[in-house]
C-alpha cells in the first residue's frame, strides 16, 4: 500500500525500540544471533529512508543496561556486532553524509568496542545529514541517575544553585543533551511497554507499536508508522486548534 505522507509534517526525531531479533531467527530455527546480525544491518537501510523523508534524528535502543543477564554467549555476540556493522555500513554511512553517536555507559565496553565507538563517531562528526544515535548500555535510570550526580556535584561546588535547577537543566545533562525532544517511539515486536528507555525525552512522543519483527521493519512499515504519526492530534495539554 501507498502511504501519502504530508511532507510539511514529518517528525523531527523518531526513537526506536528495535525488538524481535531473537523471535526472528526463531520462526526460522535459526540462532538468536542470526537475528541480531540481520537486525544491525537493517538499521542502515532505515537510516537511509528515514532521511530520504526528511527525519533529521533516529534513536536506536539496540542494548540496555538489562541486557547483560542474557547468556554469555548471546552477549559476546552483541559487544562484537557493533564493530562489523560500522564497518559494513561505513560506505553508506559515508555516501549518505550520516552522523553517528553512541550513547550509554561506556565503562562496560571490551576495549575493541570503545575503540570503534571512538572512530565512528570522530569519522562521521562533521556530517550534516542524519543524526543515527545508537544506545549502547543504556538505560533511562541510569541516564537520569548520573544527571542528578552531574547536577549535585555542581551545587556542591556553587557553579548552580538549587533554585536554578530547572526541566532545561536535566535535559542538558542527559546523554541526549543534543536531540531534541522525541516526536516518535516506534517498538517492533508487539511489545507494549518502554523497558527503561528514554523516559524523560518521551514525555510528549507519540507512540506507535507494531507487530513486524525488527529485522523484517522496512521501508514500507516505516512510511505506515509516519502516516500515523501524520494523523494524530498532538496538543501539549492545550486544545485543539
Ligand atoms: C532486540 O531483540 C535486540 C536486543 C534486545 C539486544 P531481542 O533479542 O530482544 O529479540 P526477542 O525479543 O527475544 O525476540
Ligand atoms: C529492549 O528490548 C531493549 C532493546 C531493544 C535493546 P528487550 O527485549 O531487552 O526488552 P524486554 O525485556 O522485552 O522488556
Ligand atoms: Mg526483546
Amino acid at each position: 500500500m501507498n502511504y501519502q505522507l504530508d511532507t510539511n509534517k514529518i517528525p523531527q526525531h523518531v526513537a526506536m525500540i528495535l525488538d524481535g531479533n531473537g523471535r526472528w531467527a526463531k520462526k526460522r530455527s535459526l540462532p538468536r544471533t542470526f537475528g541480531h546480525r540481520k537486525g544491525a544491518f537493517n538499521i542502515e537501510k532505515i537510516a537511509v529512508a528515514c532521511q530520504n523523508l526528511g527525519i533529521k534524528y533516529m534513536t536506536c535502543y539496540c542494548f540496555s543496561t538489562e541486557n547483560w543477564k542474557r547468556p554469555q554467549d548471546e552477549v559476546n555476540y552483541l559487544m562484537k556486532l557493533p564493530i562489523r556493522y560500522f564497518k559494513k555500513a561505513y560506505n553508506t554511512i559515508i555516501e549518505s553524509n550520516i552522523k553517528i553517536q553512541v550513547i550509554g555507559r561506556r565503562d562496560r565496553f571490551p576495549k575493541e568496542l570503545l575503540d570503534a565507538i571512538i572512530e565512528v563517531e570522530e569519522k562521521t562528526k562533521n556530517h550534516t545529514g542524519l543524526t543515527l544515535t545508537l544506545c549502547l548500555d543504556y538505560g533511562s535510570y541510569d541516564e537520569i541517575t548520573t544527571a542528578f550526580k552531574q547536577i549535585a556535584d555542581e551545587v556542591i561546588k556553587g557553579q548552580i544553585n538549587i533554585d536554578d535547577i530547572t526541566p532545561e537543566v536535566i535535559t542538558n545533562h542527559l546523554f541526549t543533551k543534543d536531540l531534541p525532544q522525541v516526536d516518535l517511539l516506534i517498538r517492533t515486536s508487539g511489545e507494549y511497554r518502554i523497558s527503561n528507555y528514554l523516559l524523560w525525552q518521551i514525555a510528549y512522543s507519540e507512540f506507535y507499536f507494531t507487530d513486524v519483527l525488527w529485522p523484517d521493519f522496512n521501508e514500507e512499515e516505516l512510511n505506515k508508522a509516519i502516516y500515523d504519526y501524520q494523523n494524530r492530534n498532538r496538543r501539549f495539554g492545550g486544545l485543539n486548534k
